[in-house]
């Protein structure tokens, strides 16, 4: 089977595709995969460009969606033929948040789905929504479970609430489809005009251009009549959160997904306070979400938005693609 390693310290250079030998039979509670697909998230991007270091040899990526080819003693779960997707959090299987770290993430802390064939317990995959590509699913693993988690779960999203969408990558553009599906109004924004005019294709209620708009969280509350917004899905950071804080209403909620701008800076806490808005951080979510969340995407018809897919030999480019900014919702790799 084809597998991609990435060689100590990291950086694109540094991705290597080879032969392996597949692996064997399942063992008792685990099930093997052909894996078809996985999708780019900048999580992967930052451990394949080596600025989150991981041990040399590592198989990178998260997300892994196929078929299941065998399955062990004891799984009942599933049978040969259902198409599967991984789970971002392997031993979260339920409950409330339990892990703070990437050590047992695939991809990061341990392998991950580069490859075209795995042994995993089963419990580390779930069902595939009904009729979804391959490639569909292996968007939800990452992208799909954060935006979920941060409206669903989190946010307890109402049909009527107004929610803020930063920017068009993964998480963003799911989040803009999921509160459509849901009933919620959407605010999107963009660096790229052109990017804004598919945002409007895809049903936002009113973008701007977070560049050309520097003050953005004014404009987000004359845009909601001075009320401002229920949720933000904040992916930018520091450089984004004092706007994110001026865009909530007070008693709203952010979701601190990510730092596109940086690690730390100045944020205005006592206009947080004064806006007596929730701030909370997350990272993906359980299996039990992501059962919650195909369920739902099920119900509500929503298809991932794919802006273009690579072969696995291609890993490389299918990263500078993502570096060069110029994609709107995911990136996927089909094999
Ligand atoms: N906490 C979690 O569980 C979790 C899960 C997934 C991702 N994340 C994080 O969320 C962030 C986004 O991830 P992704 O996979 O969706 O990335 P991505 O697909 O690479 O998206 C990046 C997009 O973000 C937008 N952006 C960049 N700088 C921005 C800014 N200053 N203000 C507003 N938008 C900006 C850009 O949109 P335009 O081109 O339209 O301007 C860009 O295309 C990353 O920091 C990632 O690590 C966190």
């Amino acid at each position: 089977m084809k597998v991609v390693t990435l060689r100590s310290p990291g950086g694109l250079e540094c991705l290597d595709v080879s032969e392996r030998d597949a692996p064997g039979e399942p063992g008792p509670g685990e099930i093997r995969v052909r894996l078809h697909a996985s999708s780019l998230n900048f999580h992967d991007y930052a451990v394949v460009a080596g600025m989150m270091p991981t041990e040399d040899g590592r198989i990178p990526m998260s997300d892994g969606a196929g078929v299941i080819e065998a399955v062990g003693k004891g799984v009942d779960e599933f049978k040969v033929g259902d198409a599967v997707v991984s789970c971002f959090f392997p031993y979260w299987q339920d409950g409330p948040a339990r892990v703070g770290d990437f050590t047992t993430t695939p991809g990061d802390g341990i392998d991950g789905y580069a490859r075209e064939q795995v042994v995993r317990p089963a419990t580390w995959f779930t069902h595939a929504p009904k009729g979804y590509s391959h490639a569909e699913a292996a968007t939800l693993t990452t992208a799909g479970l954060t935006a979920w988690r941060a409206l669903v779960v989190d946010g307890q999203l109402k049909a009527g609430d107004t929610v803020l969408a930063l920017g068009t990558g993964g998480v963003s553009i799911f989040a803009l489809q999921m509160a459509k599906m849901m009933g919620a109004r959407v605010i999107a924004t963009s660096s790229s005009d052109e990017k804004i005019e598919r945002l409007k294709e895809l049903g936002a209620d009113h973008t701007l251009n977070y560049k050309r708009e520097p003050e953005w969280g004014k404009r987000v509350q004359e845009l909601t009549d001075g009320r401002g917004v229920d949720h933000v899905i904040e992916v930018g950071g520091p450089g984004t959160l004092p706007q994110s804080i001026d865009a909530v209403r007070i008693g709203g909620h952010i979701s601190l997904i990510g730092v596109l701008t940086g690690r730390g800076g100045e944020i205005p806490t006592a206009k947080l306070m004064a806006k007596q808005a929730r701030l909370k951080g997350l990272i993906v979510g359980s299996r039990t979400h992501q059962q919650e969340m195909i369920r739902g995407l099920e119900a509500g018809g929503l298809r991932p938005v794919i802006d273009r897919s690579f072969a696995l030999d291609e890993i490389a480019d299918a990263f500078r693609h993502e570096e060069s900014g110029r994609h709107f919702g995911k990136i996927c790799l089909e094999f």
